[in-house]
């Protein structure tokens, strides 16, 4: 059957190594003939790879998270050694955290309640990239 102007989309992906390559194969069939298009996107996932640790300190800085929070100890938020320590062994963890981080829920700072500071990125590879760092986080 002859599909004038009609496209088809061939969407795939594939992985090697911590590198995944997503590409779409257009092809286009037409009294003009043939054309293909083929998009190739090679992207880091860091589900698979470590944990890049000055790329989820950077973001925390950007996003002053570090006003309210340090790696040690408490300041008005725990700290997120001990945030690590509750969420441990917990399955749902990251996706907790990535809602606690991109929604601004309500928490209390000194018997105040106040939207919690949203994550200076819309890029989920950076984002949890820091929930994992930080759930990664040894306790002493
Ligand atoms: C104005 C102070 C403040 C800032 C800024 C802040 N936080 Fe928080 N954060 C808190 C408080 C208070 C809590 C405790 C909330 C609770 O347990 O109800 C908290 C809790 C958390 C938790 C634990 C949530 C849980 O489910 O236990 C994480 C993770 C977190 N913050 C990450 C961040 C990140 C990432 C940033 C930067 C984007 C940030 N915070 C910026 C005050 C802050």
């Amino acid at each position: 059957m002859r599909q004038k102007g009609s496209w088809t989309m061939i969407d795939g992906i594939f992985f090697e190594g911590n590198t995944v390559f997503r590409f779409r194969y257009s092809l286009r069939r037409g009294f003009l003939g043939f054309a293909a298009a083929l998009v190739c996107l090679a992207t880091t996932l860091p589900a698979w790879s470590a944990v890049d640790e000055d790329a989820a300190r950077a973001l925390a800085k950007k996003s002053d998270c570090f006003k309210c929070h340090t790696v040690d100890q408490k300041k008005d938020g725990p700290a997120y050694r001990e945030v690590a320590k509750k969420y441990r062994g917990k399955a749902d963890a990251e996706s907790k955290l990535y809602t606690h981080v991109t929604t601004s829920p309500k928490v209390k700072i000194d018997g105040e309640e106040e939207n919690h500071q949203m994550i200076k990125t819309k890029v989920d590879a950076e984002i949890y990239n820091l929930i994992r760092f930080i759930l990664a986080l040894p306790n002493p």
